[in-house]
């Protein structure tokens, strides 16, 4: 089980220390950690934030655990040398497509969520985003037309293997959840939604044990704060899903506890490869305190563990053990409480 751990930038490095620390805690044979410099890590390094030997060693593992990556050091940099530039260099040199986010409120953080606590209580979905494709990577431009005025565009596109691919992701992904998906999108106005609805309930015929409906995105942002609890799996484009994904996670509170996946159609001998962070960034206000969350990255690995090494129980092992922290009490400073980055990893070491 070869993992490549790239802590990056900030708190990067610091939460993902806690992570391989729980990684290391677990009885997982073969397991090999390489670590290599994304960001300014890599650009102070290596003269990039994406070096030939971080890529290289990104493809020769099956899954990669990843920090953050941003410094302020580097804001005067051009776009190519910037930290940010590792994280879209990955997804794309790696054909990451489909993005999961799960949100869910642990017990006892109800009180956290920006909605009412008996409301966020009900949250347990997961948010399947399409991530290579839609109006981000189509043509697009600014001209000004021959009476002056300013025109701006951007061509939405998909093509039917581009929804077919993400929603089998979205079908599989409710198989081991609670059988139910919302196809998110405007069929009543986008011929790309009319396709991706047309693709979503094609392919449904192949998932006989999950229920399909479909929502319009402007319904589903409503839905989603008015009863949350309806939803299990939500699988959406990638403008949509950027938005719907950064709502769910201020439903349920902490950014310091929100994992993800990146993953493709690329197979290794134990699973599919992905990418695993935090949704958080480096956080440079607090780097170098100690006093990050770790949570959201060491629920990345469990995530890992689950999807690209088929390891359910270390990886429900691993959830327990952060859920029983949390209903301890076990807050660092975006919870509101004292604990520093490695006592929470401490507290969750003792769990497992
Ligand atoms: P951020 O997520 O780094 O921080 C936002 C706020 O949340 C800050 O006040 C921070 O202290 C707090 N916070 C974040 N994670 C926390 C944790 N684990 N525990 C406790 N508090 C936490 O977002 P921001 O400030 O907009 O961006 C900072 C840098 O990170 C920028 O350079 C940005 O481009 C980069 N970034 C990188 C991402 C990535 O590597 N995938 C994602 C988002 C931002
Ligand atoms: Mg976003």
């Amino acid at each position: 089980m070869k993992i490549a751990v790239f802590p990056g930038d900030g708190i990067g490095t610091e939460v993902t220390r806690e992570a391989v620390r729980v990684l290391e805690a677990l009885p997982l044979p073969g397991l090999t950690l390489f670590e290599g410099d994304v960001g300014a890590a890599g650009y102070r390094r290596h003269g990039h934030p994406l070096p030939p030997e971080t890529l290289a060693m990104a493809q020769s593992c099956d899954a990669i655990l990843f920090g953050a990556v941003g410094d302020p050091s580097c804001d005067g940099l051009e776009r190519h040398l910037r930290p940010e530039q590792a994280v879209l260099g990955l997804r794309a040199e790696l054909g990451l497509f489909a993005n999961l986010r799960p949100a869910t409120t642990f017990a006892g953080l109800e009180g956290m969520s920006a909605l009412k606590p008996e409301i966020a209580s009900q949250i347990d979905m997961l948010i399947v985003r399409e991530l290579n494709g839609d109006v981000y990577f189509g043509d697009k431009g600014m001209r000004t037309t021959a009476d002056g005025r300013r025109e701006g565009w951007d061509m939405m596109s998909y093509a039917e293997d581009e929804v077919r691919r993400i929603a089998h992701v979205g079908f599989r992904a409710a198989q081991g959840r609670k059988g139910r998906l919302t196809s998110v999108d405007k069929a009543n106005v986008l011929e790309t939604s009319q396709l991706w609805r047309d693709v979503m309930t094609e392919t449904s015929t192949q998932y006989p044990d999950v229920t399909l409906d479909h929502l319009y995105v402007d319904n589903a942002a409503m839905q989603m704060v008015r009863a949350p609890g309806q939803f299990d799996v939500i699988v959406t484009g990638n403008l949509f899903g950027d938005i719907l994904s950064d709502q769910a996670s201020m439903c349920v509170g902490s950014i310091g506890l929100l994992a993800s996946a990146s993953m493709g159609e690329r197979m290794t001998e134990y699973g599919t490869f992905g990418l695993y962070e935090p949704i958080h960034g480096s956080a440079p206000d607090i780097a170098g305190q100690g006093i990050a969350n770790p949570m959201a990255t060491i629920l990345s690995a469990a995530m890992m563990l689950r999807h690209s090494f088929g390891r359910e129980a270390e990886a429900a092992r691993i959830e327990r053990a952060v859920s029983h922290a949390l209903k301890d009490g076990i807050y660092s400073s975006d919870l509101g409480g004292v604990l520093g980055t490695a006592a929470i990893g401490d507290a969750v070491l003792e769990r497992l």
